[in-house]
């Protein structure tokens, strides 16, 4: 099966998850787009949606959803969303499309955490794709300086603007042994907002496209 097949097959998995009049959190990216347009199909069983990025509740939208303000909403049932790269632990590298700050929030205030990827992205060890961190504009440099003392290399992401109005550092050549080490440890730099490393809360279940589920 081919990349594009898989993401459709785990975003439609997904669906298993949803239950009656449950309010679904919704990611962000190209696998969550097939979730999206499956979530669409079975609309009138769902009370809506809290979304993790503008680009997706503008999709929700399109799809006839619902989009609530997690605010008004407090703790979800399910949240289902992509990532970059996935473990064995089902810890994740997040944020390859920016809104890894919004991601974590959801995924803080879910129940139940629903991974959605293509095979390419299960690895042994977190860190060949790059580690995107959200950070204040005005601390850039600083979270840069700070961040090659601790052996990596950031690389700030031109063009790109987060929905929450901050920068993206990706850092390169990193092998991260112990993810929820690093997570809490560089969530302490000054300047940063978000490490997009998911650990302290890892998903509950991965669904890969080529069938498999951890
Ligand atoms: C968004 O910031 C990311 O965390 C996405 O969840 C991730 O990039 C999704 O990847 P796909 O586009 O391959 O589904």
């Amino acid at each position: 099966m081919d990349t594009e097949a898989q993401k459709r097959a785990a975003g439609e998995a997904a669906i298993e998850f949803v239950q009656d009049n449950m309010i679904v959190g919704v990611g962000t990216g190209s696998t969550v787009r097939h979730f999206i347009a499956a979530l669409g199909k079975i609309r009138q069983r769902i009370d809506g949606a809290v979304s993790s990025s503008e680009q997706s509740s503008a999709l929700l939208r399109a799809a006839g959803i619902q989009v609530l303000d997690p605010n008004a909403v407090g703790e979800i049932p399910l949240y289902v969303d992509g990532a970059d790269e996935c473990d064995p632990r089902r810890c994740l590298i997040k944020g390859g499309g920016a809104a890894l700050t919004r991601e974590k929030i959801l995924a803080a205030v879910a129940k139940k955490f629903v991974c959605i990827v293509d095979a390419h992205k299960c690895v042994e060890v977190l860190g060949k794709f790059p580690l995107p961190i959200e950070v204040i504009p005005m601390a850039r440099s600083h979270v840069a300086r700070e961040i090659q003392h601790r052996g990596g290399t950031p690389v700030w992401r031109q063009g790109c603007t987060t929905d929450n109005g901050n920068w993206i550092l990706d850092v390169h050549g990193l092998h991260i042994g112990d993810p929820l080490q690093l997570e809490s440890d560089w969530n302490q730099i000054t300047g940063v907002v978000t490490v997009g490393l998911f650990a302290r809360r890892p998903a509950d279940v991965v669904l890969v496209g080529d069938g498999r589920r951890f």
